[in-house]
């Protein structure tokens, strides 16, 4: 199985999970791309759901295929979120954000009474911290941030586009990916970036998930935190 094709797979079953009149998170990245596609499926088919999105692009997508995406104002309160993920460690604790929409992913995550991660097998890992970590950063703060990045022991680089423009997140943000090393203490090192002024919030997303639907070669496995 390529991993388009098991990314396809999990984002079918994840879609199993939504039940009539649920309020649903939408997250971002291909894996939720896949979902967002069987949902769609499903709502053509009858399904009614209001949803909140994570991301422009997954607003913009859930509108193309007709569900109701709308705003926290209007929906407040969500039944489930369901988001890919780049790390998924035991606990399931989560680095996210390499699709540059983890400040969202995690406002709309908060929101939600349950939170279901998908992704392929290639991004289960014993320790997190071989992707870089994401951290959303005020625009005007930066060398200030990143000065204080280095002195813990991270090692940041600003997010380019392809083109090599500077990445701008949906919030108007820029995004630092820094290379950390394994992450023996993810609370610890939670802590230590969100006490540096003009971070914004940062890629580790710990105690948010409860259960992973993880396809691999066998099919989609459940992994509960
Ligand atoms: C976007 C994310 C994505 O969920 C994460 O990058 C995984 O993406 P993909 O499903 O494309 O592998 O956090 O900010």
């Amino acid at each position: 199985m390529t991993q388009d094709e098991a990314k396809q797979l999990v984002g079918q079953r994840a879609a199993e999970f939504v039940e009539d009149g649920m309020a649903v998170g939408l997250g971002t990245g291909t894996t939720s791309v896949q979902f967002i596609h069987a949902l769609g499926a499903r709502v053509q088919a009858g399904l009614k759901v209001r949803c909140v999105a994570s991301s422009e692009s997954s607003q913009q997508l859930g509108w193309s295929l007709g569900i109701d995406v709308t705003t926290l104002d209007q929906l407040p309160e969500l039944d489930l979120y369901i988001d890919g993920a780049d790390e998924i460690a035991p606990g399931l604790a989560l680095i996210k954000g390499g699709g540059g929409a983890l400040l969202r992913e995690k406002i709309v995550a908060s929101a939600a009474k349950k939170f279901i991660v998908v992704a392929d097998d290639t991004k289960i890992v014993p320790h997190l911290g071989r992707f870089p970590l994401p951290i959303e950063v005020i625009k005007m703060a930066m060398p200030l941030v990143k000065r204080k990045l280095v002195e813990i022991g991270l090692d940041p680089v600003q997010r380019l586009n392809k083109d090599g423009s500077i990445r701008i997140t949906d919030e108007g943000n820029f995004i630092l990916d820094c290379a950390c090393g394994q992450i023996l203490d993810p609370e610890e090192t939670a802590a230590q970036i969100r006490s540096i002024v003009g971070v914004v919030e940062h890629g580790l997303f710990l105690k948010m998930a409860s259960l992973a639907l993880i396809a691999g070669e066998d099919g989609v496995r459940e992994i509960k935190s």
